[in-house]
């Protein structure tokens, strides 16, 4: 039986943080030896937020770089970037034609970032998730392992997907988001400011080249508080967080003990030492960061193993999506 298609992109506007590890990296590592996978780094999604182009060589290395390190094997899976696959493009180009203003203007990520950049609200924002969808159908991906942010763009490929497919001929499976268990991840920011990401407070986001101390000031300020008023509380959102990061990166007993703390704890009383769990935490997370960064820091060193890995991805890319643009212009009736 033919293996199922997963999909997945990173865009290189930054470090890698701890969200993008837990919300899709981790996912990636375990699904490479089950399935067809195809990994990129979304470099052209980038200009639509990120237009200074200086640092971007650099950043994408670094995305490939800490792919590999996180256990991503390139022999097994195509690790790519976006802009060595040109049939992406074209792609985008048709499901342009499907995609309505109107439905595009309403889109989460839209509004947030016309909110962040008004003086740049170009045409590739507003048509972000079109290329989105692109970059998964021509694959004719299935299992799209991603954080909770992304749901709203994967439903927005499943719509474009179904309209090619009513519209001209069935070319496309329908993609979904992935994750191994039931919820999709979201990691909080430390300071208890939405999510964790690339660009916004560098001092609540914990990057995977962050050194030892980086990783045990920054978890020592993570937001805490004065402690839960009645046993057995729900817990704050940021105080969830710090859990979510334990459950994570620690032993089974040591979180047990901080639930147990937790709810055992009510005004007057409080059990639970939140400065011992940030202690425990920091411990736990510095072991698990640091043989990420040390083998990230030394593929991003060698240049030749580098650019063999990207040639290699682009080339595995290029053969499958090229299978589908085919396919896509004969049912449109654009094979001349
Ligand atoms: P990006 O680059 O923002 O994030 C990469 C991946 O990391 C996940 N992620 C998180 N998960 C949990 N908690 C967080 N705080 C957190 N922050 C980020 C994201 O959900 C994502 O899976 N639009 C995409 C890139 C993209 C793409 C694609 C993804 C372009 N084309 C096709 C899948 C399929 C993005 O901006 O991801």
């Amino acid at each position: 039986m033919e293996k199922e298609v997963v999909l997945s992109g990173i865009r290189p506007t930054g470090f890698l943080h701890l969200g993008n590890y837990f919300g899709a990296m981790r996912n990636y590592v375990r699904m490479q030896d089950d399935y067809t996978c195809y990994f990129f780094v979304a470099n052209w999604h980038s200009l639509t937020t990120h237009p200074d182009t200086r640092q971007l060589q650099e950043s994408v290395h670094r995305v490939i770089a800490e792919n590999v390190a996180c256990g991503l094997d390139p022999d097994k899976v195509a690790l790519y970037i976006q802009s060595d696959v040109p049939e992406i493009a074209e792609l985008y180009l048709y499901l342009n034609m499907l995609a309505y203003k109107g439905e595009l203007e309403k889109t989460v990520t839209f509004k947030e970032k016309v909110r962040l950049q008004p003086d740049n609200v170009n045409a590739g924002l507003l048509t972000y998730p079109v290329l989105q969808a692109a970059d998964i159908l021509i694959h004719r991906a299935v299992k799209v392992p991603v954080g909770k942010d992304q749901e709203q763009h994967l439903e927005m490929a499943r719509n474009f997907a179904e309209r090619f497919n009513y519209r001209y001929g069935d070319v496309f499976p329908l993609p979904y988001a992935f994750n191994y268990h039931s919820e999709l991840v979201r990691i909080m920011s430390l300071d208890g400011n939405g999510k964790m990401s690339k660009s916004e407070n560098q001092m609540a986001t914990l990057y995977l080249a962050d050194d030892d101390d980086s990783i045990r000031k920054k978890i020592m300020k993570a937001k805490t508080d004065a402690g839960p008023a009645m046993p057995n509380a729900e817990k704050p959102d940021y105080i969830q967080n710090l859990f979510t990061m334990m459950h994570l990166v620690s032993a089974q007993s040591t979180i047990q003990k901080f639930e147990d703390d937790f709810n055992a704890s009510s005004a007057g009383n409080v059990v639970i030492r939140y400065g011992d769990m940030k202690k425990q935490l920091a411990e736990d997370m510095a072991n698990f960061i640091k043989p990420i960064r040390e083998k990230a820091a030394d593929i991003q060193a060698d240049t030749t193993r580098l650019s063999r890995i990207i040639r290699q991805g682009a080339e595995k890319a290029r053969a499958n999506a090229d299978a589908t643009l085919q396919l896509v212009r004969k049912t449109m009736n654009m094979n001349y």
